[in-house]
C-alpha cells in the first residue's frame, strides 16, 4: 500500500531537519520504494509499517535518512575537475606547502568511495614524490553509515570499476577478488573515511588546502547551501581551492569565493576576510 500523504509529509519533515535532503512532492514514489525495500530488511510489511514504528524509535529515523540519499557517484566523474586538480591546483599547492610538507584534502558527500580513491590516484600517478615524502591526508567524509562502510571495504563490482576507471588504474591500484575488484592496501590506506553530517558543526579539524564538495549541494535549499559554504570558509586553508559539482556554483549564494576557471572547469578560492561581508550581502 503506498504512503498515505500524511506519512509522507511526516518523512520529509523527519529527513530535512535530520540531513537537509528536501523530498519534493514528486519523489513520492521512490521514497515508497526506498522504505518498502527498508521496511523488509528489517523484516516488516511495507513501508507503512516501517514509518509507523520510526515514529517513536531514532534508529529508524537514522536507517530512513540513510535510505533517502542518492549515492550516485563514479571513478573521476566528470574528469575535467581532476585534470584541473592535477595540472593546475597541485602545482600551486605544492609550492604554498613546500615548507611544512603537509597536504590535507577533505572530500565531504564521499558516497561509495570512488572520488577520494581517485583523487588518491591521480596524487599517486602525479606526485609520487609528494606520496612518499610528505605528510598526505585524505579526509573522506559522508552522512550516510553504510555508505562509509561500503567505501571502507574498498570493494567494488565489475559494472562499478567499469564507469571511469581506466584499465591501466585497475591493473595497478586493484586486485581482483573473485567477481569483484578491491582497492589495494597502498591506495586504502591513504584515505580515511568518517561520518559527517554537514549541516552539523565541523568536528575540530587542520585547515584543508583543498576541498571537494560535490554533488550533494544541489539536495539543499538555498540557505542551506549558504551555511555550509560559510562554516567550510572559516575552516578552509584561507589559500585553498574549493571544487563544486557541474551543477553547483557559490555565484549567488555565497560572496566569500572567487571562481576561477582551467581545465574546462571552474574551481573556487576563498576571498581573504570576506566571510561575514559575504553573508551580509545576501
Ligand atoms: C550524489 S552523492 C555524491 C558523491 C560524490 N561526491 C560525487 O560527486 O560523485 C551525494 C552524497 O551526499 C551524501 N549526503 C547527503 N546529505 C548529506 C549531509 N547532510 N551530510 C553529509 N553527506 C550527505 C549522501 O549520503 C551521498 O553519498
Amino acid at each position: 500500500m503506498p504512503l498515505s500523504y500524511a506519512d509522507f509529509s511526516y518523512v520529509r519533515d523527519m529527513v530535512v531537519r535530520r540531513s537537509a535532503i528536501v523530498l519534493e512532492d514528486a519523489k513520492a514514489y521512490l521514497v515508497d520504494m526506498r522504505l518498502d525495500n527498508l521496511a523488509r530488511e528489517e523484516g516488516m510489511a511495507d513501508a507503512t509499517e516501517i514509518v509507523a514504528k520510526s515514529r517513536g524509535e531514532s534508529r529508524l529515523q537514522v536507517r530512513i535518512t540513510e535510505a533517502m540519499t542518492t549515492n550516485e557517484t563514479s571513478w573521476f566523474r566528470d574528469s575535467n575537475p581532476f585534470v584541473a586538480f592535477k595540472d593546475v591546483v597541485m602545482p600551486e599547492v605544492i609550492k604554498l606547502r613546500a615548507n611544512t610538507r603537509q597536504l590535507f584534502i577533505w572530500c565531504a558527500a564521499s558516497s561509495s568511495g570512488q572520488e577520494p580513491y581517485s583523487i588518491a590516484m591521480t596524487l599517486r600517478e602525479s606526485f609520487p614524490e609528494v606520496c612518499d615524502q610528505w605528510r598526505v591526508r585524505i579526509m573522506a567524509t559522508d552522512l550516510s553509515g553504510p555508505i562509509l562502510e561500503r567505501a571502507r571495504a574498498g570493494v567494488y563490482r565489475h559494472f562499478e570499476v567499469d564507469r571511469g576507471l581506466p584499465k591501466p588504474l585497475l591493473g595497478r591500484y586493484f586486485d581482483a577478488q573473485g567477481q569483484d575488484w578491491s582497492i589495494k592496501p597502498t591506495l586504502r590506506k591513504m584515505v580515511e573515511f568518517k561520518e559527517l553530517n554537514l549541516i552539523e558543526p565541523f568536528p575540530a579539524m587542520p585547515s584543508p588546502d583543498i576541498v571537494f564538495i560535490r554533488n550533494v549541494l544541489i539536495y539543499f535549499n538555498a540557505n542551506v547551501k549558504r551555511d555550509i559554504l560559510s562554516r567550510i570558509h572559516k575552516v578552509m586553508s584561507p589559500n585553498g581551492y574549493l571544487f563544486l559539482g557541474g551543477a553547483e556554483t557559490t555565484l549567488g549564494v555565497h560572496g566569500g569565493y572567487s571562481r576561477h576557471a582551467g581545465a574546462g572547469t571552474a574551481f573556487y578560492r576563498p576571498i581573504a576576510g570576506a566571510a561575514e561581508a559575504a553573508m551580509a550581502a545576501f
